[in-house]
């Protein structure tokens, strides 16, 4: 199952030259299940290594020592390794996973300029379900967490490997932090809250019936009650914006730098050959390096993948026939598998065509594993067919 064929290229070298890799691509692909895999190549090649998850399967959040929900960087335990017979990194390990409203807290207790605000905001009552519903805004915690990683000084890293959230387009992720921040920094925010600017607290003129047909309009639908609490929820992100803004600059030139690579994530059907494609051309039109593409839950080859075994037909047919066998059950097996093997090779020339479109582009195909990939065994297995030159 090792041999999926001559388009891989073997993406280790991504892990070498890069400091940040981030894992991007469409909805359940294996993007979460990669970056774990090429975090644990990186830590045992001596690395300091961190893997930033976003909603990792619970099973495998448990392998990674993440039993616990909250965003706390935790190191994968040499015995976990020992366990499943792995020798444990060189380098080392450590794993955290996104909890929206806990790095949404972290934010405000650290870059909040007004105290007394700072804590009015995190008792809003709208505030928590803000932080978990606003588009963008899983997107926007992971670019500040990487910029937390990236930049702290204490006990640095040498390798981040970021995983996102699903996006249908490369450029969600991208451009998600700043549709967030405009969400809540706008002209429309920014008229309601003008009698705050202007008098230094909540006008009730803002909030008398009457008083505006836009307020009279929107309180009709959400109730005066919560019009005050987003009011107040808005009020409270005042003076954050700008440091927003300039965290979200830093990352966007952390992810535009010469040590940062994107691994774009898919899979080798013809649908996700396309998204595979557009989402390489899409990152390089913005002169983003894209270090690796890995076509996952690939079909593996059986007849590459059993030589000796299942090949060829009429070598077969004489040791069936041989041990006693019935004449056909060489045909009958190769019918079986002909399907997967017609399906493997279309896999196989289709990877091969993108990396020669895109190149130079390593390529790594991973096979479907016999399991779900949710113990540090499965992502030893996805990380050797990653590394596989
Ligand atoms: N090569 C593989 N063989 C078998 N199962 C796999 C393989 N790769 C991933 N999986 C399984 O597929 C599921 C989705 O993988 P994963 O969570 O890594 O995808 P994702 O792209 O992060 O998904 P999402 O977009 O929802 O975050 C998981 O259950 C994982 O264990
Ligand atoms: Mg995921």
């Amino acid at each position: 199952m090792n041999d999926v064929g001559a388009a891989t290229t073997g993406i280790a070298p991504v892990l070498h030259d890069n400091r940040c890799v981030v894992c991007v691509g469409p909805g359940g692909v294996g993007k979460t299940s990669t970056a774990a895999a090429l975090a644990m190549y990186a830590a045992a090649a001596g690395k300091r290594t961190v893997v930033l998850t976003i909603d990792p399967a619970r099973r495998l959040a448990n392998a990674l020592g993440l039993a616990e929900i909250g965003s706390v960087e935790r190191p994968v335990a040499a015995a976990a390794f020992e366990r499943v017979g792995l020798t444990a990194p060189a380098g080392r390990l450590t794993a955290m996973m996104l909890d929206i409203k806990e790095a949404w807290d972290e934010v405000i207790r650290r870059y909040h300029p007004d105290p007394d605000r700072r804590e009015r905001l995190m008792r809003n009552r709208l505030y928590g379900a803000m932080s978990t519903a606003l588009a963008g805004s899983q997107e926007y915690m992971a670019m500040e967490k990487l910029h937390a990683l990236a930049t702290r000084a204490d006990d640095p890293l040498d390798v981040i490997v970021l995983d996102t959230p699903p996006a249908n387009h490369a450029l969600d992720f991208l451009e998600a932090p700043s549709r967030m921040v405009n969400a809540l920094d706008n002209d429309a925010t920014r008229w309601l809250l003008e009698p705050y600017q202007t008098h230094g607290r909540l006008g009730r003129r803002l909030f008398d019936a009457g008083s505006s047909f836009f307020i009279r309009t929107i309180s009709k639908f959400i109730g005066t009650e919560m019009l005050e609490d987003l009011a107040d929820l808005l009020v409270g992100f005042q003076g954050m914006f700008d440091g927003f803004r300039e965290r979200a600059e830093v990352v966007a030139r952390l992810l535009a730098a010469q040590d940062t690579a994107f691994v774009v994530v898919g899979t080798p059907s013809p649908v996700g050959i396309d998204e595979a494609d557009a989402f390489v051309s899409r990152l390089r039109d913005r002169g983003l390096q894209v270090g690796a593409l890995v076509l996952n839950r690939a079909t593996v080859d059986p007849y590459r993948a059993s030589v000796g075994v299942l090949a060829p037909v009429d070598e077969l047919r004489q040791r069936i026939v041989a041990a006693g066998g019935p004449v056909d059950m060489a045909e009958r097996l190769h019918a079986a598998v002909s399907a997967d093997h017609v399906r493997a090779a279309q896999e196989i020339e289709a990877a091969k065509a993108l990396a020669g479109k895109h190149d130079p582009l390593r390529v790594a195909m991973v096979p479907e594993l016999s399991d779900d990939v949710h113990d540090l065994k499965g992502l030893s297995l996805m990380r050797d067919a990653l590394v596989r030159g």
